[in-house]
Formats: C-alpha cells, structure tokens, sequence
C-alpha cells in the first residue's frame, strides 16, 4: 500500500515521533509511506517526500515537523476537492494518515465521506481539548514548559513582591492553565470553562497577602474572558482576524488582567505571555511515547483496513473511535481545577 502521512494546522511537539513510529510500521510490513507537505496542500498539489528509513531517522526528539504543516483545507479552497480529485486519479494514494486537531479531523472525515478515501486521523495538539481521546501528544510538553515558567517566575515574583499574571495558550479550553497551574503551584486560575470576576481574582490576592504572602502567581487562559461583578464580560482578542481554519486570534486577556488587578490591589503587577514558546522544543518522554503508540496504532488499522477512524487513548488502552464522534472541543474536567482551589487564596 502507499499510505500519505500529513501534519495539519499548528504544530506540536510529538509529531515528528508519530510520522517516523507510523512509517516504520508500514515499512516494516513492506509498505511504502509518503510524506505529504504543508497538511492538505501536500494532498492537494501532489506535494511529497518519501518516508523511507533514512527519511525518517533521528526524528523521534525533534519538535515541529518535518513535513510542514499548513491549515490548508480543501473545502475552503477554490477548486480544493478537484484538485484533490485529481491528484488521487493522477497518483492514488491507498489511505492517509491525517495527523491534526479537531478541525483536521472534521476535514478529514469529509474527505473519507466524499471520495472515499481511506484515512486515519491522529489527534494532536497542546490544547489537549480534541474529542474522544483522553490526551492528546504534545499537551504534557507544553504543560511542563508552563511548569518550568512558573517556577522561574516564582522566584522573581517573591524578590520583587509582586503579582505575577501569566497567560497560556489552550484556544476555549483551559487544560494547560489547570494542569500547569497545579503543577507550578498557582495562587490563582483563570480559564474560559469557569467564570471567576476580576473583583474574586483581586479579593483571593489580597486574602493571600492578609495571611502574610508578599507575592501571587495567576495563570490565565488565553480564552478567558474578563468578567465584572457588574455582569459586565469583556473578550479580548489579539486580533479581529481569523486563521485558514476560522478560528480567532486570541491573546491579551494577561495584560488586561493584570491592570485591573493592579488597580484594585494596588499591588505591582508584571504580566508574561508564553506564546508559541508553548509549542517548540523537544517533546516529553511522556509525549514520545504516546506520539509513538498512536503512530503505531494509525498504521496497524490501515493494514487492517479498520479506516474512517481516530486512534484514541482511553486510560491506558490504545483504541478507535469513528471520526463522526469527534465533534464539538473537550472542555477540562473541573474536578482538577478543584484540587488546584485548595491552595487559593
Ligand atoms: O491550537 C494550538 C494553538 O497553539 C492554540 O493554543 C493557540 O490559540 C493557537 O494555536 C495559535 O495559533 P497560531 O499559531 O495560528 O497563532
């Protein structure tokens, strides 16, 4: 079989260790992968690389990918589905392997539905908020780089005493805020998932330093809001923009945050936004390994003809779930944000 392998929409660290478990498998059983670039496109304009070993060898630490990626999407794109359509009458591919966040599933499943094709999808993404999977590759290194950067900025924070307001990304859900938030030892959390108003985020600063403690970390989601005791609910966006997959830039809500707690605390307060240093690097061991079973796993129900599915991790079961069951985000599970609270305030 000749089996594509593309990467779609952001990256993540992990991904390079899915291409290479997933294309070893199918070498190994004497298949030929195929590298799709740049997502889609790579589908699309007939765009490839040969994914044999020397292709893919030494990749397993590298973060990014090494077949681009793009939020290409052939629905959206004049004449996308006829060039996909031709491309696979001109140079047929047997199956891809789809390896991207929600939305890259939903493409994906379209394109099983309306040509026909073959596909696998893998989940990836720091957010962690895909669907049907319990974890996504790549949440766990963004969560310690998060780690690593809160227990920096505690540090400074103490010397200075200071409120220190640090915003993570996570698009609409806030995995990555209540993960590294416990891990870090957040004296605060704000994410999209659960309202909390400026006027409570101040009053737990001011309980904290009542009780003795000179310094706060508050760890904000990017998709937040700003809400006010007044009902009053501000959404703060990077840009009016939108990228090739619709979604809004999001990116702002730390710098409002911390100015309104400046102003009623009175508390000096220093705001730090991790960006896409969140998304580069080395993957985690944690990650490599869970990269590796889902690449393994692509592969295996594409020799088995098991297609029209996403490899999904369920406690610590490898398994499948159709693509028509991955719709909507996963919103974090409170029960965590819970133990984080004990240490509020
Ligand atoms: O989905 C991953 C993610 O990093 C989000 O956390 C963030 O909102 C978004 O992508 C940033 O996208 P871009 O790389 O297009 O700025």
């Amino acid at each position: 079989m000749r089996v594509g392998i593309l990467t779609a929409g952001g990256d993540c660290p992990g991904l390079n260790a899915v291409i290479r478990a997933a294309a070893r498998r199918l070498l190994a059983h004497r298949h030929e992968p195929v590298g799709l670039r740049r997502g889609y496109r790579g589908l699309a304009e007939r765009d490839h690389l040969p994914l044999d070993q020397k292709g893919v060898s030494g990749i397993l630490p590298l973060g990014g990918t090494i077949l681009s990626t793009s939020n290409y999407n052939p629905f959206r794109e004049p004449d996308g589905l006829e060039k996909v359509r031709a491309a696979q009458a001109a140079d047929p591919l047997d199956a891809v392997i789809a390896i991207g966040g929600e939305h890259t599933m939903m493409i994906t499943r379209r394109l099983s539905e309306e040509l026909e094709l073959p596909v696998i999808g893998v989940p990836k993404t720091i957010d962690n908020d895909v669907v049907g999977t319990d974890y996504t590759f790549g949440f766990d290194t963004a969560v310690q780089t998060v780690t690593s950067a809160l227990d920096r900025l505690h540090t400074t924070a103490q010397s200075h005493d200071r409120v220190m307001v640090v915003e993570v990304m996570g698009r609409n859900t806030g995995w990555i805020a209540v993960f590294a938030g416990i891990a870090g030892g957040a004296d605060g959390i704000v994410i999209p998932e659960l309202e909390l108003t400026v006027e409570e985020i101040a009053a737990a600063i001011q309980r904290r330093h009542e009780r003795g403690k000179d310094f706060s970390i508050i760890v904000v989601a990017e998709g937040a809001q700003l809400a006010f005791e007044s009902g009053e609910r501000r959404e703060i966006r990077a840009s009016e923009d939108v990228d090739g997959y619709g979604y809004p830039r999001l990116g702002g809500i730390g710098v409002a945050l911390a100015a309104e707690i400046e102003a009623r605390t009175g508390y000096e307060t220093r705001v730090t936004t991790l960006g896409h240093v969140q998304r580069g690097g080395t993957p985690t061991a944690t990650d490599r390994i869970l990269a590796t079973q889902y690449g393994v796993h692509a592969a295996d129900l594409v020799m088995a003809g098991e297609t029209g599915r996403m490899v999904a991790l369920r406690g610590t079961e490898m398994t499948s779930i159709p693509l028509e069951e991955v719709d909507g985000i996963k919103t974090v599970d409170l029960r965590y944000l819970e133990i984080a609270r004990t240490f509020f305030g």
